[in-house]
């Protein structure tokens, strides 16, 4: 196992729309197991592949608190297939280190996936977990919860890391 470079905006990887995975074999479950240490060490709360440099449809998800028991979800080839009501939420990203900002989603959704056994599951989320699946879903699309928010706090966002770059900040 390791642990994978997560690659941090505006790298242009991230605007990429994911590829479906095509089998499930040991080289897909070696970059699961991977990017679950990833998102273990992070900590975060749900990891996309095209993050850590993989444009596949492949997400892995635990809105679990740090402190708990451990409830991990594997989610292959993640589809919406329903959705209701909205909910605002802080989000952030591992991708867009520093930034915290409110995003409006749905409040629920029903999402259908393969799991690491090649059966089709259906996962429904509420709050949390909904707004965690469609936040990873959306980076399968090369959408990032920035590009949510409006013109003006995405600016802001940029003046700052380049302010930053130029301290010699880390990037
Ligand atoms: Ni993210």
């Amino acid at each position: 196992m390791a642990v994978l470079e997560i690659l941090k905006y505006p790298n242009p990887n991230l605007k990429k729309k994911s590829q479906p995975v095509e089998k499930i074999d040991p080289s897909l479950r070696q970059l699961v197991q991977n990017m679950v240490e990833t998102l273990y060490a992070a900590p975060g709360v749900g990891l996309a592949a095209p993050q850590v440099g993989y444009l596949l449809r492949l997400v892995v998800i635990d809105v679990t608190p740090v402190n708990q028991p451990k409830n991990l979800m594997v989610l292959i080839n993640p589809e919406i297939v329903t959705s209701e009501g909205e909910c605002t939420w802080e989000e952030g990203c591992l991708s867009v280190p520093d930034l915290a900002e409110e995003v409006k989603r749905k409040k629920k959704v029903v999402v259908s996936c393969q799991n690491l056994e090649g059966e089709t599951v259906e996962i429904e989320g509420n709050d949390l977990l909904s707004i965690a699946l469609q936040h990873e879903i959306d980076h399968l699309d090369g959408i990032l919860f920035v590009d949510h928010l409006s013109q003006l706090k995405r600016d802001l966002y940029k003046r700052q890391l380049k302010k930053e770059k130029k301290e010699g900040k880390k990037l």
